[in-house]
């Protein structure tokens, strides 16, 4: 079997890096996004390439429909095939609703729930004529229970889940599985740029005590891109230290 072709939006931030590193242990072909300029790409690409990892790298803002179509046709053209996607691509602008500025709503609707749209679109007719994909949803614990000072976030993050159930059914037959997963807190610069004490608070509020590791959300990545994850599809994986069960 040829080697399957992931693209992971984000793909240079805190799980992004993990997920590509997953990824190419999975013996995919990994092609990781980032923004148009990111200033560390080279060095990115450098770091991965001396840790044993040969990634390739597309510029691409994903808030933006036709620069997702022009990446899509470069990495069909320049490797193959998209047939794993990772919507990953996500930011935080946290405030309280009523302080709130239409300008964080947006940043982080079109960031973190119209970039799936932007994404998906351009590679799921592909996926299906091909009889074989997987669409990897990035949501987050605060998409299902909401949070405090997040509802742009909250709410993008929830339209994700309703996204990965519609079309996982749409494509169910065509060989292409579509699930979501949902961390909790995972230690990258995301959650780092919550005030310390604030993050204190909601650090002894997770049952195992610590934040997750970008490794353990990676990994369950690995798994839904597997072969054997052929029958999963629709699902909400959550992963959080026990912060929210249900
Ligand atoms: N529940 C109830 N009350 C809360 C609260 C909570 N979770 N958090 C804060 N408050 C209260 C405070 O105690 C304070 O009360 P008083 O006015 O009575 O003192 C009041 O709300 C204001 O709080 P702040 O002083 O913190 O207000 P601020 O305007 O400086 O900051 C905020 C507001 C930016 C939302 C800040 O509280 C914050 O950063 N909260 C964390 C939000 C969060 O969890 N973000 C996650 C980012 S990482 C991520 O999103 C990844 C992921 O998917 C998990
Ligand atoms: P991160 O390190 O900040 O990574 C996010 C990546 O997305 C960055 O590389 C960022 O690039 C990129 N990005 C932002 N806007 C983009 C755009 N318009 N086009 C292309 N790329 C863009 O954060 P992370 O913690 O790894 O988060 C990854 C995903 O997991 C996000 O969707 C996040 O919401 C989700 N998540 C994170 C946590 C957590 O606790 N960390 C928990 C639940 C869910 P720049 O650095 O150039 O901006």
């Amino acid at each position: 079997m040829s080697k399957r072709v992931a693209l992971v939006t984000g793909g240079m931030g805190g799980i992004g890096t993990a997920i590509c590193k997953a990824l190419a242990e999975e013996s995919c072909i990994v092609v990781a996004n980032c923004l148009p300029g990111f200033p560390q790409k080279e060095e990115w690409l450098a770091r991965t390439k001396s840790e044993g990892f040969a990634f390739h790298a597309v510029e691409g803002d994903v808030t933006d429909y036709d620069a997702c179509a022009k990446m899509v046709r470069e990495i069909e053209s320049g490797i193959g095939p998209v047939d794993i996607l990772v919507n990953n691509a996500g930011i935080t602008r946290d405030n309280m609703f009523r302080k709130m500025v239409k300008s964080e709503w947006d940043a982080v609707l079109t960031t973190n729930l119209d970039s799936v749209f932007n994404v998906t679109h351009h590679v799921l007719s592909g996926m299906a004529e091909r009889g074989w994909g997987r669409v990897i949803n990035m949501s987050s614990v605060n998409g299902i229970k909401g949070q405090f000072g997040q509802a742009n976030y909250s709410a993008a993050k929830a339209g994700i889940l309703g996204f990965t159930k519609a079309i996982a059914q749409e494509m169910a037959k065509k060989g292409v599985t579509v699930n979501a997963i949902a961390p909790g807190y995972i230690g990258t610069d995301l959650v780092m740029a919550i005030k310390p004490e604030v993050r204190e608070q909601i650090v002894a509020t997770i049952p195992m005590g610590r934040l997750g590791r970008p490794e353990e959300i990676a990994h369950l990545v690995r798994y839904l891109a597997s072969e054997l994850a052929g029958f999963m599809t629709g699902a909400t994986l959550n992963i959080n230290g026990g912060l929210h069960m249900y």
